[in-house]
């Protein structure tokens, strides 16, 4: 066991875990932030994303000891209030189905916004296509996704 200090969320958070511990994990079980949702474990579904140092990653295979003083986000602190224009378009379309996956989906979507203000169609299916929806949402996601360009 060691202590990390992280950043989430704009929070210094102090933990002890294994080092090999998955951020996932540590966000889940340590700090009780369950908005990431565990799917598969072996980064091949997308439910985990977060962002980290504005970037998407599966938080499932990322030990915490590898996070160091980089910025996590979380869908926790996407906002403070549910007004980042990804949240507010999801809303407007109504997306979720089961919802589990939707987390990960806004996770994913803020990083494309963040390095591309104005996807193409074509943009946003090369980042969003290794989010797994099983309850098929995809065509709303990316309506939300163009209504959030819009509106941002
Ligand atoms: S739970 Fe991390 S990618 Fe599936
Ligand atoms: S909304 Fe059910 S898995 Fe995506």
């Amino acid at each position: 066991m060691a202590l990390f200090q992280l950043t989430i969320n704009g929070q210094t958070k102090e933990v002890e875990a294994d080092a090999s511990t998955p951020l996932l994990w540590v966000l889940r079980d340590h700090l009780k932030m369950v908005g990431t949702k565990f799917g598969c474990g072996i980064a091949q579904c997308g439910a985990c994303t977060v962002l980290l140092n504005g970037n998407a990653i599966r938080s499932c295979q990322l030990p915490v000891s590898a996070v160091g003083n980089q910025k996590v986000t979380t869908i926790e602190g996407l906002s403070d209030d549910g007004s980042h224009p990804l949240q507010q378009a999801w809303v407007e379309v109504d997306v979720p189905q089961c919802g589990y996956c939707q987390a990960g989906q806004i996770m994913q979507a803020a990083s494309l916004l963040n390095q591309n203000s104005n996807p193409t169609d074509e943009e946003i299916e090369a980042v969003m296509n290794g989010n797994i929806c099983r309850c098929g949402t995809y065509l709303r996601i990316k309506e939300a996704i163009k209504l959030a360009v819009k509106n941002a």
